[in-house]
């Protein structure tokens, strides 16, 4: 996370026992680093897994845990619940959602909740069984209702030793959302997203490729921003990678990565096309090693599978393209934009150093039909992808600024 994204935004982070006490630290960490004021309140179990001390010297301010023991400043838990803009839960106990859930208040943090009007952003950790139990799913749903926002658990080893679902989500994942919620921007809830990623593979023998440079990088950004804001994701992708809060599905080749949208297209509200999908594939692909020889090898490349085509267009599937160019990309992605039936295209320039291709950042020229609709500087990559979602939320709902 970039330094002073969340600049002066004033965030309560409740700390609840649970063995995951220890990980909200990493999380107060970053966000002050990322410029948010961060003010931390424990329940008494809290304490007994992380001292106040380490939270009191990463957030810079006096952690409020005892709201029973006179400090001299009033009622902390009201001033609190008045100061935050944000309440998070970093980590929620099964019993901290169950008290939230019902308006229960005897301790800092389930009061400054009930004591405040802030959003709310929740991210559970327990044991599996405690997290799959109708009662923990029903206090969740409860409070979804509420709009507060929960950050899934992820899927893997936990405390006890075992594997499943209850592990604290990453700290980025959490601000992430902490992030699209201050922002007004958890507008994609709902949303079933498919995004391609990577350059594709095409097999020349069994150990040899025919590939391009695609890190994959802008094609995660863009998927992980969309689960931030809320969306539902899928991501085909030639890197794999460990992005949670994402269905991830990992292919090669142009035709496995034609395959895999195929079988989700028809879940899909929107198609976001950022592979690098090789253009041409070796005619032949050789069952064994091409062996080494000091005559010149000619391979026979023929154009290759088309994947948006293949996918064609239906009414509702809202589809975005991508064009790498390295001359002309205006007038290059206005014509990919007509050709491919896109509704929008995102036209970056390769050939640049330290953006695009492999790169963190990127600089993108995005069009509509009406043409371009924003032109977004060097940034890195997450923060472009930001702004494609910000041009895709605004066409889908016909508020995407004139043409240019
Ligand atoms: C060693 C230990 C680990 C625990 N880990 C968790 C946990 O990860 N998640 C959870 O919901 N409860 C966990 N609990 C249970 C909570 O500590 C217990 O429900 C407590 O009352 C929570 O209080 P609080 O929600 O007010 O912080 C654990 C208990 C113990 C003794």
């Amino acid at each position: 996370m970039s330094e002073g994204r969340l600049k002066g935004r004033r965030i309560a982070l409740g700390v609840s026992g649970g063995i995951a006490a220890y990980k909200a630290i990493e999380v107060v960490r970053q966000l002050t680093e990322s410029g948010a004021e961060v003010r931390v309140m424990m329940t008494p179990e809290a304490t007994r897994f992380v001292t106040p001390l380490t939270f009191e010297a990463l957030s810079y301010q006096p952690v409020a845990a005892d709201w029973l023991a006179p400090s001299g400043a009033g009622e902390r838990h009201i001033a609190l619940a008045e100061w935050a803009e944000l309440i998070a839960l970093v980590p929620a106990t099964a019993n901290t959602i169950a008290k939230v859930a019902m308006g229960l208040a005897d301790e800092i943090v389930s009061g400054t909740v009930l004591a405040s009007r802030a959003p709310i952003v929740l991210a559970p950790a327990m044991n599996d069984v405690m997290f799959t139990q109708p009662q923990t799913q029903d206090h969740l749903d409860a409070l979804r209702t509420r709009r507060a926002v929960i950050v899934d658990p992820a899927t893997g080893r936990l405390a006890s030793g075992k594997s499943g679902i209850g592990r604290l989500a990453a700290p980025e994942r959490i601000i992430a959302v902490i992030e699209a919620v201050l922002a007004g921007r958890r507008n994609l809830e709902g949303l079933r997203v498919l995004v391609s990623a990577g350059g594709t593979r095409e097999a020349v023998d069994p150990v040899r490729y025919v590939g391009n440079f695609s890190s994959g990088k802008m094609g995660r950004a863009l998927a992980e921003v969309a689960a931030a804001r809320g969306a539902e994701v899928t991501l085909v992708t030639t890197i794999p990678g460990n992005s949670e809060g994402i269905h991830e599905v990992p292919v090669d080749s142009a035709r496995a990565m034609l395959q895999a949208l195929q079988a989700a297209i028809d879940r899909t509200d929107v198609l976001v096309m950022a592979a690098a999908v090789a253009d041409y594939a070796p005619q032949q692909v050789a069952e064994t090693k091409v062996r080494r020889r000091e005559q010149p090898l000619d391979l026979h490349l023929q154009p290759n599978v088309d994947v948006l085509k293949m996918l064609g267009s239906r009414p509702g599937l809202f589809r975005v393209g991508f064009a790498a160019e390295t001359d002309d990309i205006r007038a290059q992605a206005g014509e990919k934009l007509t050709k491919k039936q896109l509704d929008l295209i995102v036209a970056n320039q390769v050939g640049v150093d330290g953006q695009g291709l492999g790169s963190d950042f990127n600089a993108v020229t995005i069009v509509g039909s009406s043409g371009v609709i924003a032109e977004v500087p060097r940034l890195p990559k997450w923060e472009v992808a930001g702004r494609i979602w910000d041009a895709i939320d605004a066409c889908r709902n016909g508020l995407a600024p004139a043409g240019q």
